[in-house]
């Protein structure tokens, strides 16, 4: 990811304005980007930038602020161009495309959770708004989301880092989570839910100190990569995998992990930023690891081939977890 990174800082430093679309390339301001068919996405501050994949060339832009309206279920009206009538940003930490149904999804905070389903092809043309806590509510926190295909249906897998909240006085404490959440309203529980019948699967942490860096899916596996443990004194590099099967609950259930130790013992134990190479049979991915610091850092090469499964395994920081569904209907909709 980080070569790629640096390639689209330059591509966006080219653009010449256009009237009120003008991308800057602050380095700052590119907070993620996904490249699918034929696009590259790039969300910044207030922006979420359609780019054609051969030429890089500006498509479409949609501005992300507005006035967020909490009647019905949840949309925010976006602002005229000239800056007027804007006091929400909605501020995206998931994007994922979904190639097989034309649609890309954007979710993050207004405030509170909000999720948007967009053309593919056109990012302006919204299908879909609703205020749905997908990512976290907390604009910058860390989070991985991306779609993830189960026997020919769509999910959008999210890994959210916990988070405590004061809601006017009282904190709620909200544990880093990993769920396969619905892309179609007609797959049971409704668009975005992660229920599965009766039980809500998910996988949590142990400790709340987890920060998502990455995560795809190559054929049948699902890979996830996250630090562990950041703030002690041993930070770990995490890396967890799950096997796609029929159901989300036998899916999370698959979890198998390892611990990711760069470098000849030394202290680079935080995972920075990373990217997979495609092999024929193993599965080799390339990660930049940093100390403490962050004032050294190492690029490694591993072969994260998934083990052949064990039905015994334990994790010692993440944990499969399904509570019985409680609430249905659109409200309280899991
Ligand atoms: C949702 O699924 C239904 C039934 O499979 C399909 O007809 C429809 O096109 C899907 N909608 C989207 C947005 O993919
Ligand atoms: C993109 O979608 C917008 C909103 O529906 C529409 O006005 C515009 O013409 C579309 N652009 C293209 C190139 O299709
Ligand atoms: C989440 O974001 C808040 C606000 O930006 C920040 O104070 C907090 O440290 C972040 N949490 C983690 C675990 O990074
Ligand atoms: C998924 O779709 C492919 C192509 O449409 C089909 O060959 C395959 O049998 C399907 N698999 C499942 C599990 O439904
Ligand atoms: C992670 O940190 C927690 C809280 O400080 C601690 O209880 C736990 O033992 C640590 N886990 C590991 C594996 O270091
Ligand atoms: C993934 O599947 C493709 C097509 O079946 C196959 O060619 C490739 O070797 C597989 N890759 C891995 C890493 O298993």
């Amino acid at each position: 990811m980080g070569l790629a990174w640096l390639s689209l800082l330059v591509a966006l430093g080219g653009f010449a304005p256009r009237g009120a679309d003008v991308v800057t390339s602050r380095r700052g301001d590119i907070r993620d980007f996904a490249v699918a068919a034929r696009w590259v996405y790039v969300v910044t501050e207030d922006h979420l930038y359609q780019l054609d994949l051969g030429s890089l060339g500006l498509l479409h832009s949609l501005h992300q602020r507005g006035t967020y309206d909490v009647s019905s279920d949840g949309r925010l009206n976006r602002a005229a161009l000239d800056g007027t009538g804007g006091g929400a940003t909605f501020s995206v930490n998931t994007l994922a495309p979904l190639v097989d149904i034309n649609v890309l999804l954007t979710c993050g905070a207004v405030g509170c959770g909000y999720c948007e389903l967009l053309d593919l092809a056109n990012v302006t043309r919204i299908t879909h708004q609703e205020g749905y806590e997908l990512g976290p509510i907390v604009p910058n926190n860390a989070s991985v989301g991306f779609a993830v295909n189960l026997e020919n249906q769509s999910y959008v897998l999210s890994a959210t880092q916990g988070n405590a909240i004061n809601d006017k006085g009282r904190l709620i404490i909200k544990e880093p989570h990993i769920r396969l959440h619905n892309t179609n309203k007609t797959q049971f529980g409704g668009l975005f839910s992660y229920t599965d019948k009766t039980r809500n699967p998910e996988i949590i942490a142990r400790h709340q100190s987890v920060q998502f860096v990455d995560g795809f899916q190559i054929n049948s596996t699902i890979f996830i990569f996250s630090n562990v443990n950041l703030t002690s004194e041993h930070p770990k590099v995490r890396l967890l995998w799950f096997q796609t099967k029929a159901t989300k609950t036998q899916t999370l259930r698959s979890m198998q992990g390892a611990i990711l130790d760069c470098c000849a013992g030394t202290a680079r134990r935080r995972l920075v930023s990373s990217s997979v190479v495609p092999g024929d049979r193993s599965v080799l991915w390339t990660g930049i690891f940093t100390d403490h610091g962050t004032t050294d850092t190492e690029l490694a090469v591993f072969d994260i081939s998934p083990p052949s499964h064990t039905n015994s395994y334990r994790d010692p920081d993440f944990i499969f977890k399904d509570t019985k569904e409680t609430q249905v209907g659109t409200k309280g909709r899991k």
